[in-house]
């Protein structure tokens, strides 16, 4: 660790892997409190690569550039899990700070063997086995899925599975998706975050809106945060950890799966509580206190996604109406191409009614589509559901 100054945190660089829109946000928050950065992506282009004071260049698999990165780094935290985890736990070996741990990041980017691991934690979560069970079942790929990717409902036979190495869910009847953002600190201290309902676009696979807070029952309220703790305690997981879960038809709450980052469920924290996902995390990572997670507002998330068809450079025409609305929050992640259901940005409604928040949420996502400009071409149209 390098000599402390007055008037900045003890840790004042943070290495983050990773330079989408997650790793821009935690910048973002950052930045504040005095905060340094720096980044490893591919791409000057990438969404965090203008905000860091510096940058490697490279994959999140290049052994090299990791290491290049924790060295400058004070502590180094990543915004995606699909890093090489064995570099970052080699260089955790010799003294490195990286968190949340590589090995957390291990387990948890091993499906099964996250589930494994919650169960035996005595964590509620969806019957599974490493064997078709019988129909219907849900297969997922025990590495490398995102937004749905690795998931398939199988039915009956003729349900053609997904190549690659799998396990198996039992198909949960649920009334709500939820989840609840975790913060835990070097320091032990704890907070959780009020739950959100998460709603999906069956069509792109991609949480489509987000709802704070939940529509349940304070008692379900109060056991989803408490299953949602005691998993990130079970995992010894430090920094912001999100915690997606399932509230059955018949009442139960179970654990779906575990993120070890900022989330997109928690990204109406900016705006609608005291302290963002992004800050808490940094706090967490840094061993400052943590902030408070009252929320302050109905809120309401809708993603921005690229439209059908839409390619080239992002344009979004709705940009001014949106702005003109009353309560209405946009961040526009500053990706340099579009692509059909690619997240662009996102936007938050605050309201002092909850039905107030969603119906502006509605008009939003029925207006807001991004475009795409193919250089020298013609502008694309974008979508019918162009989010
Ligand atoms: N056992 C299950 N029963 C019913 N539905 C399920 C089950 N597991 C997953 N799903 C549905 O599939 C969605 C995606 O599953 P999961 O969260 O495991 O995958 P993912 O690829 O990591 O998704 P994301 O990156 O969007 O979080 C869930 O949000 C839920 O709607
Ligand atoms: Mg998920």
């Amino acid at each position: 660790m390098r000599a402390m100054s007055i008037a900045r945190p003890d840790f004042a660089r943070i290495g983050i892997l990773g330079g989408g829109q997650l790793g821009r946000m935690m910048m973002l928050a950052g930045i504040p409190l005095g905060f340094e950065f720096g980044v490893l992506t591919p791409s000057p282009d990438d969404p965090a690569a203008p905000l860091a004071n510096h940058h490697e260049w490279g994959g999140l698999d290049d052994e090299a550039s990791i290491r290049r990165l924790v060295s400058w780094a004070d502590v180094t935290t990543y915004e995606i899990e699909h890093i090489n985890t064995r570099a970052l736990q080699a260089a955790e070996s010799e003294g490195a700070l990286i968190l949340p741990r590589p090995g957390l990041l291990a387990t948890i980017n091993d499906k099964l063997a996250q589930k494994r691991a919650l169960q035996r934690a005595g964590i509620p979560v969806p019957d599974f086995s490493e064997q078709l069970p019988g129909y219907p079942a849900v297969q997922k790929l025990r590495r490398g899925g995102y937004d749905g990717r690795g998931v398939q409902i199988l039915r009956d036979e003729r349900d053609e599975p997904l190549p690659g190495a799998s396990y198996y869910e039992e198909l949960v009847g649920f009334e709500r998706e939820l989840a609840v953002i975790v913060a835990r600190s070097t320091r032990g201290e704890t907070a959780t975050y009020p739950v959100v309902e998460m709603d999906f676009d069956a069509e792109a696979n991609i949480c489509a809106r987000v709802i704070a807070p939940a529509r349940i029952e304070p008692d379900d309220e109060a056991r989803a945060r408490e299953i949602a703790l005691v998993a990130v305690e079970a995992l010894d997981g430090v920094g912001v950890i999100a915690v997606e879960l399932f509230l059955t038809d018949s009442g139960r709450i179970l654990v779906n799966e575990i993120a070890p980052r900022p989330h997109n469920s928690g990204h109406l924290t900016i705006e609608a509580c005291e302290t963002s996902q992004f800050e808490q995390h940094l706090r967490a990572i840094t061993g400052l206190p943590l902030g408070s997670t009252t929320l302050r507002a109905a809120a309401v998330m809708v993603n921005v996604l690229g439209g059908a068809g839409a390619v080239g450079r992002p344009r979004l025409p709705a940009m001014g109406r949106l702005l003109g609305r009353a309560g209405v929050h946009l961040h526009w992640y500053g990706k340099t191409e579009v692509r059909p259901n690619r997240k662009m940005g996102h936007v938050t409604v605050l309201a002092d009614d909850l039905e107030v928040a969603l119906a502006t949420a509605q008009q939003i996502l029925s207006e807001t589509r991004v475009e795409g400009e193919v250089f020298g071409g013609e502008p694309s149209t974008g979508g019918a559901d162009g989010r």
